[in-house]
């Protein structure tokens, strides 16, 4: 069950001095990896997130629309305890171990997708185990990925460098951080990094 945005966000600010990882720039481009960045006009946009308390899914809905792109939802059959202290404990837990819950939304025609944006929230310096089955269930094999993540204060933190390590090989385009909001993100900075990465409408 979701919890409140408000107070993920006071709790977050908490975790993400406990976190490992750097403290890198909380909102704009990470730094790019020239080799593994490509910018070349999508044919077909898939926009994939998994949302907790819905930042996340805010953010995915503005880049859908801003970008002509498919909005997918990242689904699992997981569940997790109501309270706050029991719920983030867990979580901690299933990112150490490795855990993949299983999933039960699929996206149609993967095949067809040129660029694949890939949102999560930032769980404990790093995505949420839901993503990492998402991203170990299917081929990224020419496709473009484009991570983003919403956060507590924290910024990138491991996000980027975890998701570049589990898809290696994989090409990717600039990820970029948002602060948690339940109104998504600042217009004029989705905008620009939509425009740099070729993927505005
Ligand atoms: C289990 C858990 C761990 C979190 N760990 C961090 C963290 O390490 N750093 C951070 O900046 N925010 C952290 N947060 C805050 C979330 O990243 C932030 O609230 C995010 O926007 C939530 O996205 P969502 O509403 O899409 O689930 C954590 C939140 C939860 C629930």
């Amino acid at each position: 069950m979701k919890k409140t945005t408000g107070i993920l966000m006071s709790a977050a600010l908490m975790l993400s001095m406990a976190a490992c990882g750097n403290t890198a720039a909380s909102e704009g481009p990470a730094a790019a990896d020239s080799a593994q960045t490509k910018t070349a006009s999508p044919k077909k946009i898939l926009v994939a997130y998994y949302s907790y308390s819905g930042n996340t899914q805010a953010v995915a809905q503005q880049i859908a629309k801003a970008t002509g792109g498919t909005l997918f939802e990242i689904t699992t059959d997981h569940q997790y305890p109501e309270t706050y202290n029991a719920m983030t404990a867990q979580a901690k837990k299933e990112i150490q171990s490795g855990f993949k819950p299983e999933l039960t939304s699929q996206p149609e025609n993967w095949a067809d997708y040129d660029m694949v944006f890939v949102g999560s929230p930032n769980w404990w310096g790093t995505y949420a185990p839901a993503v990492s089955a998402f991203l170990a269930a299917y081929d990224f094999t020419g496709k473009t990925v484009v991570p983003f993540f919403t956060h507590g204060g924290g910024g990138m933190q491991n996000c980027e460098r975890d998701m570049k390590k589990q898809l290696a090989g994989a090409t990717f385009g600039a990820a970029m951080t948002f602060p948690g909001r339940s109104s998504g993100a600042n217009e004029k900075t989705l905008a620009a990094w939509l425009t740099q990465l070729g993927a505005a409408k």
